[in-house]
């Protein structure tokens, strides 16, 4: 999944337009950008919306609130019926919590008749200054976890941070932090590193050059908020002609050498990290429908 569209899920016209982005997920959000007087008519809405069109172009998740707002129950209730693809946890702090989801999912999968095991579950693991702490823990937490990523908002409010970007609108030291302890916490559990929010949504320039950035260092996708930033996010993390061409080389070259564990093209050294780097380039493409 290369592009992740946040809807919120009290908006029936924003629903309605999610429909016609090209984002690979679409994230049905219960959470913060619905209001707390609005999070009853916003799980009805939401879930009306999911009946109609789960079958219909991309993967729905639903962004359920945090298990310790006492609202978590009531949003998986609500939504499990229509079966999304996934429930993003946001404010999770440590694996523990994804293997808390599991089980409640287990139960509502009984429940609705879902075979088990169907839903699968993404965190949005840096959102409080403990979380850094514990982003080792998500490996064999869940068998449902497909994703991790990061935020930068919750965590400026937990911090007490007066913004999470210097003058050149670059990241400060802490959301640095948070990103890279994410993207390597994703790796370790074997699952999905997902880069977090740009919010300046009129600024393409400044989205692709975050997306390029999160790309090189290894994120396979990115959460949008904005139709608009999807085109460009699902171009910066689809590889490119000459990235497929020199990874199918590399793994040529390596197949052609027997068991070598180490080749050379055109004078430069390859061992086994970039034939590693090579097949994951070449799964993401296929992923992306580049094969
Ligand atoms: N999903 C679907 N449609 C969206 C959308 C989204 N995330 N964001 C905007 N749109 C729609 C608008 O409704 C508008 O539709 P229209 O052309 O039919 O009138 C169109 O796209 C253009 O929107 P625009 O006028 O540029 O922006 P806006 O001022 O209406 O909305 C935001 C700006 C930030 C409020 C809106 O993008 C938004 O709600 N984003 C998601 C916020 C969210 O979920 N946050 C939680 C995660 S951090
Ligand atoms: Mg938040």
């Amino acid at each position: 999944m290369r592009s992740w569209l946040f809807v919120p899920g009290d908006s029936e016209k924003k629903l309605a337009k999610s429909l016609t982005s090209n984002a690979d997920a679409v994230i049905l959000d219960l959470e913060d950008s619905v209001a707390l007087a609005n999070k009853k008519s916003a799980r009805e809405i939401t879930a009306a919306f999911l009946q109609g069109a789960k079958n219909n172009g991309p993967a729905f998740w639903i962004r359920v609130n945090a298990l310790d707002t006492g609202l978590t129950d009531d949003d998986l209730k609500a939504v499990m019926d229509a079966r999304p693809t996934g429930i993003m946890l946001p404010k999770t702090l440590s694996g523990a919590d994804v293997t808390h989801l599991d089980a409640k999912l287990t139960v509502l999968e009984a429940k609705n008749n879902i075979e088990d095991g169907t839903t699968l579950i993404s965190a949005v693991a840096s959102e409080t200054a403990a979380s850094l702490f514990t982003l080792g823990t998500y490996q064999g937490a869940s068998k449902r976890l497909s994703a991790l990523t990061w935020g930068a908002e919750d965590l400026s409010a937990d911090l007490g941070a007066q913004t999470s970007r210097d003058n050149d609108g670059g990241l400060t030291d802490p959301y640095r932090l948070a990103r890279a302890l994410c993207l390597a916490g994703a790796v370790a559990a074997e699952t999905q590193p997902v880069d977090t929010v740009f919010v300046n949504f009129r600024d393409d320039d400044g989205l692709k050059v975050e997306c390029d950035a999160a790309c090189r260092d290894g994120f396979t996708g990115k959460l949008a908020i904005h139709p608009n930033q999807i085109d460009i996010i699902n171009q910066a993390f689809t590889p490119s002609e000459d990235t497929i061409q020199r990874a199918t080389e590399i793994i040529a070259t390596f197949a052609n050498a027997g068991n070598a564990g180490v080749v050379s093209i055109n004078g430069e050294m390859f061992d086994r990290p970039h034939l590693l780097r090579a097949e994951k380039t070449l799964a993401r493409a296929k992923l992306a429908g580049q094969d």
